[in-house]
């Protein structure tokens, strides 16, 4: 519990284990939240639903990272589940001590860092709090019972984000010529929570909430909250996400490029600190269930775009992106097809 960054981040300065190694340190070289990432109203779809196609595939293809607005989730729900997790993260220690657990298979944690924090090189600056939504009867009674409003709001915040995940995710089947519901079922049934707390850090240059990695599960749908912090790798670059009021941030996870055959891209991401105040986002990780098996969607292969991945379940995708530690090649690697 004393582990959490929250509990001793206001005690001087950004102690040697939580220095990233130089070449991944974001430095002192400030990245500008840009207007490079797509942002996407998604009120267009009743109207021109073969524009919103469009430009969901072409923001997928391209980023794998994209904005939306209009996408239908209240802003008042939106406000309410930050309001609740920044919440949950400002209590004091002793509501929370129930909660905190140094094993990754407990069902519903707070931790700090990443997956192993005794095992790791070095340590994220972030805290934690990661729980399932699915089946939601069943496991909201594991979830915090304060902030009392906690689970009415998260709960209704898990259903309407995966709703307008699987609006998305339709948007794509269409695009890439998926049949209706390729997606649905036992593709994205997995619902994941994972609340992220950022604490003002005393030398962002050398730490990071997040090093650069994909998600992945599916697609994620992500409350960023007003604090920047989030940044794309494209093309060699870091690029920044620029909060924007009500906004969702929507990212293809490597699931989704291994079902679309490369067709859509994962981009990798990461997360930056900042030193003036906390900053807290709220993730909804959409994804197929352990047993599932994930392969190239067949008819987006043919003999001249064969298939580049082999089947498998996603279990034991997900063991190899736990064990290669965000590096995105080495985690597809084991199931790459030799051409
Ligand atoms: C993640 C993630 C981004 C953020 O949790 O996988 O990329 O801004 N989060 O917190
Ligand atoms: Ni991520």
């Amino acid at each position: 519990m004393e582990r959490l960054v929250s509990s001793w981040c206001n005690d001087g300065d950004l102690p040697q284990s939580y220095i990233c190694p130089p070449e991944t340190r974001p430095g002192k070289i400030t990245i500008p939240s840009g207007d490079n990432i797509p942002v996407i109203n998604l009120g267009e779809a009743s109207i021109n639903r073969n524009n919103t196609v469009i430009n969901v595939l072409k923001a997928s293809h391209e980023f794998g990272f994209f904005q939306v607005v209009n996408h239908g989730i209240s802003e008042r729900l939106l406000n309410d589940t930050m309001k609740v997790v920044a919440e949950f993260f400002k209590m004091p220690m002793e509501d929370k001590a129930s909660l905190y657990s140094e094993d990754p298979n407990r069902v519903c944690r707070l931790y700090t860092s990443n997956t192993n924090y005794g095992t790791e090189k070095y340590h994220l600056w972030r805290d934690v709090l990661k729980h399932p939504c699915h089946q939601l009867e069943a496991c909201i009674k594991l979830w915090p019972q304060k902030p009392t409003r906690y689970r009415d709001v998260v709960g209704t915040f898990s259903v309407e984000a995966k709703k307008l995940g699987l609006k998305i995710l339709e948007l794509l089947c269409d695009g890439l010529g998926l049949e209706s519901g390729y997606l649905e079922d036992d593709m994205s049934e997995t619902l994941l929570l994972v609340a992220n707390h950022y604490p003002p850090c005393p030398d962002p240059s050398l730490t990071l909430g997040l090093p650069k990695h994909c998600d992945p599960n599916l697609i994620t749908i992500l409350l960023q909250g007003a604090t920047y912090g989030l940044q794309v790798f494209k093309d060699g670059q870091w690029i920044g996400v620029r909060p924007l009021p009500n906004a969702l941030v929507v990212n293809i996870g490597l699931q989704l490029r291994i079902v679309s055959n490369n067709k859509l891209k994962s981009a990798e991401h990461r997360v930056v600190t900042n030193s003036k105040v906390a900053r807290t986002t709220v993730g909804l990780f959409i994804g197929s269930c352990d047993d599932s098996i994930i392969e190239p969607a067949k008819s987006l292969t043919s003999a001249a775009e064969p298939p580049l991945y082999r089947p498998f379940r996603y279990r034991e995708f997900l063991s190899y992106h736990f064990a290669s530690m965000g590096d995105t090649e080495l985690t597809l690697q084991p199931f790459k097809v030799s051409i």
